[in-house]
């Protein structure tokens, strides 16, 4: 099964609630939030504050995407806020076996994300304490960056180890993902698909979800 989560960092941030409400109207499964300190990323975008906020609004569960250094440190702010899923990277500063243990004694789903540059294997010895494994089809920081066909490899090693280990972990992917790469990221073994200026920058959003769901179902 496919799932859709629009990256709200596409969204118009004057009116969250709105475009929140109009997602989970256009039929998204999850909420992607993108949170970023200037320091792991070279941007700045939403903290803990607005994920409470958007918690008490949102009909959809928070995907939390963490780009920062020290995602350990934030964790109880984060889980406090009520995110349902918390994902953070593997190049953060955070030893990955407490971040991990951390999310979940919280009542959260646990993701862990790699760069572009960061293989695959890298992932394989927190699989199976994973719910999901997010590989970039980016380099973090910004929306609207070209989707890069080269980790497809990647996503298809991820997929290939979880059959290995008999896992059915979520494997999402995150930039660029449009209803044209879609169906490459579907066939490659990815079932959580991210999408920000696919859906934000494509109104109406019932139709730009459907176009991506689509396409990548049409690949399977
Ligand atoms: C990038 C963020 C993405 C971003 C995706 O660092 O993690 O979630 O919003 O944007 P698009 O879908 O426009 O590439
Ligand atoms: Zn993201």
């Amino acid at each position: 099964m496919i799932i859709i989560s629009p990256s709200i960092l596409s969204s118009d941030f004057a009116n969250l609630a709105t475009e929140i409400g109009a997602i989970a109207q256009g039929g998204a499964d999850l909420a992607h939030v993108d949170v970023m300190d200037g320091h792991f990323v070279p941007n700045i975008t939403i903290g803990v504050p607005v994920v409470a906020s958007l918690k008490k609004v949102s009909p959809l569960p928070l995907d939390v995407h963490l780009m920062i250094s020290d995602p350990l440190f934030y964790l109880p702010a984060f889980l406090k806020a009520g995110s349902d899923l918390i994902t953070f990277h593997l190049e953060s500063d955070s030893d990955p076996s407490r971040t991990i243990d951390a999310i979940r004694a919280g009542g959260a789903k646990a993701g862990l994300a790699i760069k572009p540059k960061t293989p695959a294997e890298a992932v394989f010895p927190y699989l199976d304490r994973l719910d999901m494994v997010l590989v970039m089809t980016v380099e973090p920081g910004f929306g609207g960056q070209r989707f890069m066909a080269d980790m497809l490899p990647k996503i298809e090693a991820v997929r290939a180890q979880c059959r290995r280990q008999g896992l059915s972990t979520d494997i999402q992917v995150d930039g660029g993902i449009d209803p044209s790469t879609a169906p490459l990221v579907a066939r490659a073994g990815a079932n959580v698909l991210v999408a920000g200026s696919a859906v934000f920058g494509h109104p109406p959003y019932a139709d730009s979800i459907a176009a991506i769901r689509s396409a990548a179902a049409a690949a399977l």
